[in-house]
C-alpha cells in the first residue's frame, strides 16, 4: 500500500481559473464564521474542489483540531481531511452534524441546487439533511436563472434499463450513462451507476416536485436535485472577491 506521502502528491489543485483566489478567500471566511472550536463541532464535508479548498484551509486555520470531528462524503474528501490533520469519524455521528461545507454544480434563482458532478450525491444529501447549517461555495458562473445542467441520478445497476425507459417516457428526461474515459461505466462508492439526465427546466417551476417524482422511480437511489436551501451561499467572483447570500 502507498504511504500517505505518495498519495499526497497526487491530490489535485482543481479550482478552475480565474476563481482560485476567491475560493481561498471565501474558505478562510467560512472557517472563521462557522467553525466554533469551543463547541466540539461535528462538521460534514461535501466532495469536490470547493469542499477541498475549505478542508485545506482548515489545515492551518483550525488551531486545535482535536475539538472537531469530520464526516466525509467520499474517499476523495476523506483523503484531503486526513492530509489536513482532521479527525474523520464514522456515520454514527451524522445526526450530530453542526455544519456542512459543500460545493454545487449549478444553483438556480430560487437557490435550488444540482449536485453530484463528482458522484457523491447520496452521501452529500444525507449530510445536508442532518446538518444544522449548510454552507455552499460556488463560482459565480454556476448561479443561473434556471437549470441547464443534466441532473445526476444514482441508479442501481439492476434497474438501469428500466429507469432509462421511465425517465425518457414518463419524466421527459434525456438520460446518459456516465462513463469513464476508459470506456467503463462510472461506479459510485455505493456500487451504483449515474444517469446524467437533461430536463427542460424552463417548463418546470416546482423543483421539489420533480425531485420527489424522480426519487419515486424504483431503482433510483438518489437524485442530484437539492431543494433544501443552504443557510449561506458563498459566490466566488473572478476578481478574487466573494459575496455571501443568506436565504
Ligand atoms: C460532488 C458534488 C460537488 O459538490 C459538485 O460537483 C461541485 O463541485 P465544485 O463546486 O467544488 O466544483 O456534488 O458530488
Amino acid at each position: 500500500m502507498s504511504k500517505m506521502s505518495d498519495i499526497e502528491t497526487q491530490l489535485k489543485n482543481w479550482i478552475p481559473s480565474p476563481f482560485q483566489d476567491a475560493a481561498k478567500n471565501l474558505a478562510k471566511d467560512a472557517i472563521k464564521q462557522f467553525v466554533k472550536q469551543e463547541n466540539n463541532q461535528v462538521i460534514g464535508l461535501g466532495s469536490g474542489p470547493m469542499a477541498t479548498e475549505i478542508v485545506r484551509e482548515m489545515k492551518d486555520g483550525v488551531k486545535n483540531k482535536k475539538t472537531i470531528e469530520c464526516i466525509a462524503t467520499s474517499f476523495q474528501i476523506k483523503l484531503e481531511a486526513q492530509y489536513s490533520g482532521l479527525k474523520v469519524v464514522d456515520e454514527s455521528r451524522i445526526p450530530e452534524i453542526d455544519v456542512v461545507f459543500d460545493g454545487a454544480d449549478e444553483i438556480d434563482s430560487k437557490y435550488n441546487m444540482i449536485k453530484g458532478g463528482g458522484g457523491a450525491l447520496l452521501k452529500e444529501k444525507i449530510v445536508h439533511l442532518a446538518a444544522k447549517k449548510v454552507v455552499i461555495a460556488a463560482e459565480s458562473k454556476k448561479f443561473a436563472e434556471t437549470f441547464s445542467w443534466p441532473v445526476p441520478i444514482e441508479v442501481s445497476p439492476f434497474a438501469v434499463s428500466i429507469v432509462i425507459k421511465e425517465l425518457e417516457q414518463k419524466a421527459e428526461g434525456r438520460p446518459k450513462l456516465r462513463m469513464l474515459n476508459e470506456g467503463y461505466p462510472y461506479v459510485t462508492e455505493n456500487g451504483n451507476f449515474i444517469l446524467d439526465t437533461g430536463f427542460d427546466f424552463s417548463a418546470t417551476n416546482d423543483i421539489r416536485k420533480k425531485e420527489v417524482e424522480l426519487k419515486s422511480i424504483p431503482g433510483v437511489v438518489e437524485v442530484g436535485l437539492f431543494t433544501r436551501h443552504a443557510n449561506v451561499y458563498y459566490k466566488a467572483n473572478a476578481d478574487g472577491s466573494f459575496e455571501t447570500i443568506e436565504v
